[in-house]
């Protein structure tokens, strides 16, 4: 239904969906979602797919009465799902904070597929996006032959979610100028975008909300206005907790994306995450998981994210040129280049690291020599 896509007929739709490499989270759970929307019977508020206690629910994981099983699709703290699903039912936007990796777009892509059924409705910030891709821009070949027009005007995602009462999503929010940011204070205070060219003004209608993401990190890169910030209820995402909660984390997206790429699933994986799991975490954190030892932090972020993609890529090569089970050998290349982004500084992070914690622990005798393989 909207650009950037190939999809064009709505019957060929389910099977393109299933055959896109990275499907929509509507598509990829559409299953889950049909089933919530047929058990739900709370009020729904307008426009709204489910009501806020599915959408959480969708969100957490649970169990249906009828025994359809809603897989979890963020592990955190319950309280600030219902915070932020309450959120977008109210007047107020919703920002989503938290340093990288800590699955703000990965919520606020499942938010909009449960509350709207449309998780498309993106605007990717970044420091060249300009006030067409908030606001509205022109078909210069329509706007040359006719004049402005309703036909030549070309919507924002934004404008179109509030024409059709469903949720925006504005990605990293705050690396977009702040002129441009400044265009959203009347769409989420005023809740309308004037046309002054036409005359007229696109009016949101009720079901329009708006979720937009920004990482902590680029505090200082274009600091959200006061004006702006008032708009929003922020929710905070944190790092996993404990490190059990981070390895079941890392072990479900592990698990799914291997499945989306047709992996065959790597036997005893459990034992290679718990690892690159516990060397993330220490380094991160500047202290062994005993905490006896202090080491120093390299210069990049480790989040969950990252040892997601490095638990991905051993799991392909155990898949392709192992034996099919995960091991040391298959995940040290991938925490080396995660640890040692740059290489004048990290490496020396990470030998002191190998030499002072990896090499004295027990039983990680093969994770020392597979570290020591690739960092030679
Ligand atoms: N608490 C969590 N629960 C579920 N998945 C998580 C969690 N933390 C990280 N992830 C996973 O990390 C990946 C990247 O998250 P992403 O949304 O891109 O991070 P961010 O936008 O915060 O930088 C996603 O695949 C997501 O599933
Ligand atoms: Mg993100």
């Amino acid at each position: 239904m909207c650009g950037g896509g190939a999809v064009t007929d709505s019957r060929a739709g389910e099977t393109e969906a299933r055959e896109a490499l990275r499907p929509h989270a509507e598509d990829a759970f559409a299953d889950e979602l049909r089933a919530l929307a047929a058990a739900d019977d709370r009020p729904r508020p307008e426009r709204w797919r489910l009501s806020p206690w599915a959408v959480s629910l969708y969100l957490l994981g649970g169990e249906l009465p009828d025994g359809t099983v809603i897989t979890p699709k963020y592990v955190g703290p319950r309280r600030l799902v219902e915070v932020a699903v309450s959120t977008l039912a109210t007047d107020r936007a919703l920002l989503l904070l938290g340093v990288p990796g800590t699955a703000k777009t990965w919520v606020s892509e499942h938010l909009a597929a449960a509350v709207s059924g449309d998780s498309t409705l993106l605007v990717q910030g970044t420091a060249g996006t300009a006030e067409e891709a908030v606001r509205y821009g022109w078909n210069y070949a329509q706007l040359l032959a006719h004049g402005p027009s309703r036909d030549a005007l070309v919507a924002s995602p934004v404008m179109r979610a509030m024409a059709e009462g469903r949720t925006a999503r504005v990605e990293e929010l705050t690396r977009i100028p702040a002129d441009v940011q400044d265009s959203l204070i009347t769409v989420l205070s005023e809740k309308t975008l004037p046309v002054p060219e036409l005359g007229e003004e696109i009016q949101a209608v009720r079901g329009f909300n708006l979720i937009a993401t920004a990482n902590d990190r680029d505090r200082g890169v274009n600091e959200l206005s006061s004006a702006l910030r008032r708009r929003f209820n922020t929710v905070v995402l944190p790092l996993p907790e404990t490190a059990e909660a981070e390895v079941d984390i890392v072990a479900r997206r592990v698990d799914q994306i291997g499945r989306s790429l047709d992996l065959p699933a790597a036997s005893d994986g459990a034992a290679e995450i718990r690892r690159v799991v516990t060397v993330f975490r220490e380094l991160r954190d500047g202290v062994t998981a005993d905490g006896r030892t202090k080491i120093k932090s390299p210069s990049g972020t480790l989040s969950t994210a990252e040892a997601i993609s490095v638990v991905t890529g051993g799991a392909a090569l155990a898949a392709h040129f192992g034996d099919g089970v995960l091991r040391a050998g298959d995940v040290a290349a991938g925490v080396l280049g995660a640890v040692v982004r740059d290489p004048s500084s990290d490496t020396v992070v990470w030998q002191e690291y190998l030499e002072s914690v990896v090499r004295e622990r027990d039983g990680w005798k093969d994770f020392y020599r597979a570290c020591r393989e690739v960092s030679a």
